[in-house]
């Protein structure tokens, strides 16, 4: 019954992160649960298939400015999701050939897809939890391919909203960019509702299906980045976010999501928020 060629030992009774979020970004390493779990929410959450794909699009813009723009080199993606185009190290490596990359996800599904397609001398994917960055930076490929004396980019996208209040998103957010030398920056996105009786209960329903879930307030995630300068336009819509028509196209959407496609034009409270600061 899967969608793609997925291990038989990856567990299938409870939908993932990962393999549905990379289903509606076309990809096909997914199953009936976790398609399902997608065509559960978007009844309640239309939005959910245009805010998963404007957040990867995000990511190029996001990759691409801080390599030309920043100077940046170097890359920790914690929550990385499973490969698709334009993954971090091909849009870094695309403006800098000597870009480096670390991907950190806790689904070990990524691992095993990622391991092809994620990993070369200059990047690596690793399984790991961004709750226990301790871990996560003790790792050998971690020593091998990030030096902490230059400035580095830690990117959290798409997954502030799997931190509940009790992980302490902002010691998680801020572990290794308040050790990182000045110059590093932190890239991150989450989403988020104008309206927080919707929030909670967009919460409530996807940690009820396994997720760990909190959609936060625009001003929720704010709190956690003070004493950090934003880039330009600042932390927005991602929609809004140095927008570029131009931009290499994601993978086509799934024919079952297509009639949700293009809802967030309407629909305006819920969204991804982010955007990059810098550490002064
Ligand atoms: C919505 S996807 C985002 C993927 C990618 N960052 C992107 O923006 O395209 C969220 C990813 O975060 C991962 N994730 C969730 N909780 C995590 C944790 N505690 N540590 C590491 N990865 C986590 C999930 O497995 C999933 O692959």
């Amino acid at each position: 019954m899967k969608n793609g060629q997925i291990p038989v030992d990856v567990p299938d009774d409870v939908p993932t992160s990962a393999r549905a979020y990379g289903w509606m970004l076309g990809g096909k390493d997914n199953y009936v649960i976790d398609r399902q779990f997608i065509l559960d929410t978007v009844q309640g959450f239309p939005e959910c298939v245009d805010i998963a794909r404007q957040n990867r699009a995000f990511l190029y813009r996001a990759v691409r400015y801080l390599v030309k723009e920043a100077g940046i080199r170097q890359f920790i993606d914690m929550g990385c999701g499973l490969p698709t185009n334009n993954n971090v190290h091909q849009v870094a490596q695309r403006f800098a050939p000597d870009a480096r990359v670390v991907y950190v996800d806790i689904d070990p599904i990524v691992l095993v897809h990622g391991r092809a397609l994620l990993a070369d001398n200059s990047s690596t994917i690793i399984t790991g939890d961004m709750r226990d960055q301790s871990a996560i930076l003790e790792r050998d490929d971690v020593v091998r391919l990030i030096d902490f004396d230059e400035p580095v980019a830690v990117l959290f996208l798409s997954v502030v909203h799997h931190l509940l209040d009790a992980d302490d998103p902002r010691r998680i957010l801020r572990t290794i960019i308040d050790k990182a030398v000045p110059g590093s920056h932190l890239c991150l996105s989450q989403v988020v509702c104008d309206d927080p009786a919707r929030g909670a209960t967009m919460s409530r329903q996807i940690t009820a299906a396994g997720i760990p879930w909190r959609t936060r307030t625009p001003a929720e995630l704010d709190s956690f980045l003070d004493g950090l300068e934003p880039a330009e336009p600042g932390l927005v819509n991602l929609l809004d976010w140095r927008p570029d028509p131009f931009q290499p196209p994601l993978e086509e959407a799934p024919e079952e999501l297509a009639s949700y496609l293009g809802i967030t034009e309407t629909s305006k409270d819920l969204y991804e928020y982010g955007g990059v600061l810098r550490k002064p």
